[in-house]
């Protein structure tokens, strides 16, 4: 059962910042994830849920404690192999598109399946822009685009590379909600018919409750389900 987990924590530590300013944020955090299953992550704001993000995404290094992710051992890869595993496996859409605002709708798909060395880059940024409704948008710059297009930009761009995992932190956030639906639909599309395995963090109840299971942070810590807690309580009572 553990070898099917597409991502698997144990015990994993972060804190963050210099000094006076270093902040304790992830506190034990253990936790598993199966291929192909939808987590949402969902907390109060500050309660860790973009740091554990970066973490399984390779972008924050854990001090202690195991990260496994698409079968590889994070805290065991230096920066090249993390930067290769990223760039392999992982697809990543932010909250505020982070698209590079000197390229074209089809160069901000193509330059990371460039950097990958795929020699198909450019027609396969092409199919999956179009895959996402933008096929008429290549040659736009992202200033020339609504919210909504930016973010269909980034979500082709986080599939190009066919990644195992995609990871999403609050996706819709910027969006109305008709355009953030569409945006979602596209990230549980890419899930169901990629058998990807995609963590959402998200204030959005409805998104929550389209994922297969909800993981719920509160200052760094998984808290136990609320259906646990009630088993608990009737047991000690
Ligand atoms: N680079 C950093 N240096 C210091 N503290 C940080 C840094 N990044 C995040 N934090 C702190 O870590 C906590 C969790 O942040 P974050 O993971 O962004 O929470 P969330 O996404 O749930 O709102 C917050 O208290 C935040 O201020
Ligand atoms: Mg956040």
């Amino acid at each position: 059962m553990a070898n099917s987990s597409a991502i698997r924590l144990d015990r994993v530590e972060l804190s963050l910042g210099t000094g006076a300013a270093r902040v304790h944020i992830l506190k034990s955090i253990s936790l598993a994830i199966g291929q192909g299953e939808a987590v949402g992550l969902v907390g109060p704001s500050g309660s860790g849920k973009s740091s554990l993000l970066m973490v399984l995404a390779g972008l924050e290094r854990a001090d202690s404690g195991s990260v496994h992710v698409a079968g590889e051992e994070l805290t065991r890869l230096d920066e090249d192999a993390l930067a290769r595993f990223r760039g392999r496996h992982v697809g990543i859409v932010f909250q505020a598109f982070h698209l590079i605002p000197t390229m074209t709708a089809i160069e901000n798909v193509a330059i990371p399946l460039e950097l990958a060395g795929r020699a198909d880059a450019f027609a396969r940024a092409a199919a999956e822009l179009t895959s996402v409704g933008l096929g008429h948008r290549q040659g736009h710059y992202p200033a020339q685009l609504s919210g909504g297009e930016q973010q269909r930009v980034a979500v082709a761009r986080a599939l190009a590379p066919e990644p195992r995992i995609l990871v999403a932190d609050e996706p819709t956030g910027n969006l109305d909600e008709t355009t953030g639906k569409q945006i979602m639909d596209l990230l549980f599309a890419a899930q169901a018919r990629r058998g990807a395995t995609l963590v959402i963090v998200t204030h959005d109840p409805a998104l929550a409750r389209r994922c297969d299971r909800t993981v719920r942070l509160r200052s760094g810590q998984i808290e136990p389900d609320d259906a646990r807690v009630d088993a608990l309580a009737g047991a000690s009572a």
